[in-house]
């Protein structure tokens, strides 16, 4: 969910819808806002669907301004997206609205505690049951931000919450636990968000707020606290981002423009990271050279695309700085008796840097005695700050549910980790550096003659636009693309789509195949990797021979795949461990055309949020 708060001038309204849109990327079933208005009225207006039929009802029943008000963009948990369950949620005989990111394990006990007290709920959320909570504290104790002391102190589970009350007026109170809060400063006017995306346009300077504590607005101050009311130090931190840059320009939608910007994400990922042909990580210096040379094992821990991005890493670390790798799901990891010890080094990458499965399983790691760094595109998330160490990808920020430009960001922030741990450890020779990371560089500008096979990708989107299931095939670093590629085909076009490593297939998925049966097959460059292509190619004829449809993804003059597919996508000449940075462009590109074609909406596919705040 995302989330909004604002105390200024009056201008409410305006600010929280601006917020809520830049924030829509993170839930998209229902919206809705509460303003104490200049006459002191507290309006709620709240609607199913997306941020736009909230914004048709306030152009055709607009409420008036005012100077405090709350935002929420919803992804359900707990009662489906109807009016009703969309937040804000009401409490102290409607005179107090409640929003919420995150889930109140302990709601059902609460709620007939609250039942049985003569309290009536409106909704079937969670969400209702802190709202009535947080307005029976309120009549008590008369102040919010006391009220919200006593209500934290009964809620188990993972929250950020915001409330304002009619009766104090000028003053947004937010609590939260394990989800996602910052702080937005301005001049005579403060902001409270999800992530700093939601007030970029007014502010640059941003607030992080720590695990488990309280803070309060008012249009000239910012007072934070832990949940028994003692202050607390707090961190200020100017937002890299400018608001443009989470603007839509004059693309057909956010993902086309991600897409378009990856050589800018890879290009300022490697900025200031490389020096005189080396690489040079400057937050991994304050890191210790000597805890780095020390690691014995990584484990590296995500989900989703950036799952893929660590499956993809995982072949140059090993390769580079020699030191085992495993890449786990985030909730797989936390949820079994993993092996850690102090000399085990734990990776985590997200986008996000708020995904609830990772940031629990960072923790786990944390209290095992790991040591722990993060891969995270987002200041003053949640993860990084939990982490040891951090290593921003600077892809800039990504609104598109699918993860694209933040995809090769990753891969090439663990690239620079791994030449940096390599020379640390000595696992390189000079001149085997310098060839990586020349390698590296050129990738910006191989991204941008990728980009050119647009028009032949779309033309082959919308041939296959009835395509009912699509497989994809890759080999070593080309596996994770094929699953990544599959992933974005199911994300975005609703199409079944599996992805599978070339060696597999004789071993069960080649049964799959049938006259027609579309297959895309990364192939594995004829130079780089002479003792891989011809296997590829072999798996290519297998299938080709039970009718599969072959579209391969291969390197510019790769004669050999010529023959055996129907559709061949080129991609720039590079070093096998950097193809997966180009091959997996053709792949989003396709995904995109395709759900495009089908007339989907690509930025905001169905039943997903882009930061999965809740287990
Ligand atoms: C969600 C998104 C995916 C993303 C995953 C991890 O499932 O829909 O696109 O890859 O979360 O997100 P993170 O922010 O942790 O990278």
């Amino acid at each position: 969910c995302g989330i909004v708060g604002y105390v200024g001038d009056s201008k409410s309204v305006e600010v929280l819808m601006g917020g809520l849109r830049r924030l829509e990327y993170r839930g998209y079933d229902s919206a809705g806002i509460a303003v104490i208005d200049d006459n002191g009225e507290l309006t709620t207006v709240k609607r199913a669907g997306k941020l736009a039929v909230l914004s048709d009802e306030l152009a055709a029943h607009p409420i008036a301004n005012g100077r405090t008000g709350i935002g929420h963009t919803r992804w359900a948990t707990h009662g489906g997206p109807t009016d009703v369950n969309a937040h804000p949620h009401l409490g102290d005989n409607g005179k107090l609205a409640l929003i919420h990111n995150g889930i109140i394990e302990n709601f059902a006990p609460l709620r007939a505690e609250l039942l049985a007290e003569g309290f009536t709920f409106l909704s079937e959320t969670d969400t209702e049951v802190a709202s009535v909570l947080l307005g029976r504290e309120y009549q008590r104790v008369g102040d919010l931000a006391e009220a919200f002391r006593a209500v934290v102190a009964r809620l188990d589970g993972a929250f950020t919450l915001l409330a304002v009350h009619k009766d104090q007026p000028g003053i947004v109170v937010g609590a939260r636990r394990n989800s996602p809060l910052v702080i937005g400063l301005g001049d005579g006017e403060n902001f409270l968000g999800s992530d700093v995306a939601a007030f970029v346009e007014y502010t640059r300077r941003a607030v992080a707020i720590g695990q488990d504590q309280i803070v309060t607005i008012t249009p000239t101050s910012v007072t934070v606290t832990d949940f028994d009311g003692v202050g607390v130090e707090t961190e200020e931190f100017d937002i890299a981002w400018d608001a443009s840059a989470s603007e839509k320009g004059g693309w057909s939608s956010f993902m086309a423009k991600e897409v378009s910007e990856q050589p800018d994400a890879v290009a300022n990922t490697l900025r200031g990271r490389i020096a005189d042909g080396h690489v040079v990580v400057p937050e991994l210096v304050a890191f210790g050279d000597d805890v780095l040379a020390g690691i014995r094992r990584i484990v590296i821990i995500a989900c989703g695309t950036a799952a893929y991005a660590g499956q993809t890493a995982k072949y140059a670390i090993e390769k580079w700085a020699q030191v085992p790798v495993d890449v786990e799901l985030s909730h797989e990891f936390r949820y079994r008796d993993p092996v850690l010890t102090s000399d085990t080094l734990v990776i985590s990458i997200s986008q996000s840097g708020e995904t609830m499965d990772t940031l629990m399983a960072v923790k786990y790691a944390m209290s095992l005695g790991a040591k722990t760094i993060s891969i995270c595109n987002t200041q003053g998330a949640t993860i990084p700050r939990e982490s040891d160490a951090v290593i921003y990808t600077h892809a800039g920020p990504e609104v598109a549910v699918a993860s694209t430009k933040a995809f090769v960001a990753q891969i090439s922030a663990l690239y620079l980790f791994a030449l940096h741990l390599a020379r640390v450890r000595g696992t390189l020779t000079d001149a085997e550096q310098l060839t990586q990371v020349e390698e590296l560089q050129a990738i910006p500008e191989k991204l941008a003659t990728t980009l050119l096979a647009e028009d032949e990708v779309r033309q082959l989107a919308r041939y296959m636009s009835d395509t009912r299931a699509v497989l994809f095939l890759g080999r070593h670093v080309g596996f994770p693309i094929a699953l990544e590629g599959a992933l974005k085909l199911k994300e975005l076009a609703y199409i079944h789509a599996e992805g599978f490593a070339a060696g597999e297939l004789k071993h069960g998925p080649i049964a799959l195949i049938e006259p027609g049966q579309p297959v895309f097959v990364v192939v594995p460059s004829p130079r780089g990797s002479a003792h891989l292509h011809p296997k590829v190619v072999s798996n290519i004829q297998e299938i080709r021979a039970r009718g599969a449809r072959i579209i391969a993804i291969a390197e510019s003059g790769d004669a050999a795949v010529l023959p055996f597919a129907d559709t061949v996508i080129h991609i720039p000449l590079a070093a096998p461990l950097f193809e997966p940075l180009l091959a997996v462009v053709p792949l989003q590109m396709f995904a995109m055309e395709l759900a495009i074609a089908k007339g989907l909406d690509v930025d905001q596919p169905r039943n997903l949020a882009k930061s999965v705040t809740v287990e």
